[in-house]
């Protein structure tokens, strides 16, 4: 079997990427950051189409973590401008591909403007089938897992709810994934081996991806070889190979 014909079957349903090294990429080109994050979305475009091409389900993209409020006033609102602007740009794109955005993360933190145009876009694509692609904004897992225990914690506290029946359906019901299957490729680029707050309770049987790539410079055909890579794989989910076959 080539290449293509392999990217025709047993392709992941549910692929993360933790998008690193725009700033890196820039600083190599003697460019200031934000025409880093300007390449990447360049990136996103390429990425969301050649995932739809080969028929991932759920694509799930780590934009803006919790912690990148934190970076400096200007790069904040560069981030949040761009992401108006691509919002603005890639509607046709995400009609054209029958795309269904999603968003996951504490949208509230999030500027008005950037806040308004997001749930513009989710609504306008919200009946679109081939794919939903999910941005990761103002998004940490451990905020995500706090906002579920006190979900769920008001509910035995109202008795609406009792603790033995607490188990993981009920704790996915909570999450901001909720409409999201379990992840089965986590993609980090940059060359950073780290998962940093993303998706920790979704990720629990995922295969990991790493590669020294800078996020401007990813490309489809580099998707593609991480889901070939993929399909090399055993996933056991805890049994033996043996129990497998
Ligand atoms: C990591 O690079 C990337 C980010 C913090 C943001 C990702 C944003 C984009 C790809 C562009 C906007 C996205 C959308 C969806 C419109 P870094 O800045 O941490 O790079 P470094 O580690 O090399 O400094």
């Amino acid at each position: 079997m080539n290449n293509k014909e392999q990217l025709n079957s047993n392709i992941p349903e549910h692929v993360a990427i933790i998008m690193d090294g725009n700033g890196r990429w820039a600083k190599k080109k003697g460019f200031f950051r934000a025409v880093g994050h300007e390449n990447g979305t360049k990136a996103v475009r390429e990425v969301v189409e050649g995932a739809a091409e080969i028929g991932i389900k759920y694509l799930t993209l780590y934009a803006f973590s919790t912690e990148n409020w934190n970076r400096p006033k200007l790069e904040v609102e560069t981030l949040m401008k761009l992401l108006v602007s691509s919002l603005k740009k890639e509607i046709k794109t995400l009609q054209k591909n029958n795309i269904r955005l999603n968003a996951i993360g504490n949208l509230q933190a999030l500027p008005e403007k950037a806040r308004k145009e997001l749930l513009e876009v989710i609504e306008k694509t919200k009946d679109n089938k081939h794919m939903t692609l999910s941005l990761a904004l103002s998004y940490g897992s451990r905020e995500e897992l706090i906002k579920t225990i006190q979900e769920i914690s008001n509910k035995v506290k109202n008795n609406v709810l009792s603790p033995h029946l607490i188990n993981e359906a009920v704790i996915n019901e909570h999450l901001y994934t909720k409409t999201l299957p379990d992840v089965d490729l986590l993609i980090r680029t940059s060359g950073e081996q780290r998962i940093s707050n993303f998706l920790l309770w979704q990720i629990a049987y995922a295969e990991l991806y790493f590669t020294e790539i800078l996020w401007p410079d990813y490309k489809r055909t580099d998707l593609f070889e991480a889901i070939l890579n993929y399909q090399q794989r055993e996933r056991r989910f805890g049994k033996t190979s043996e129990q497998l076959s």
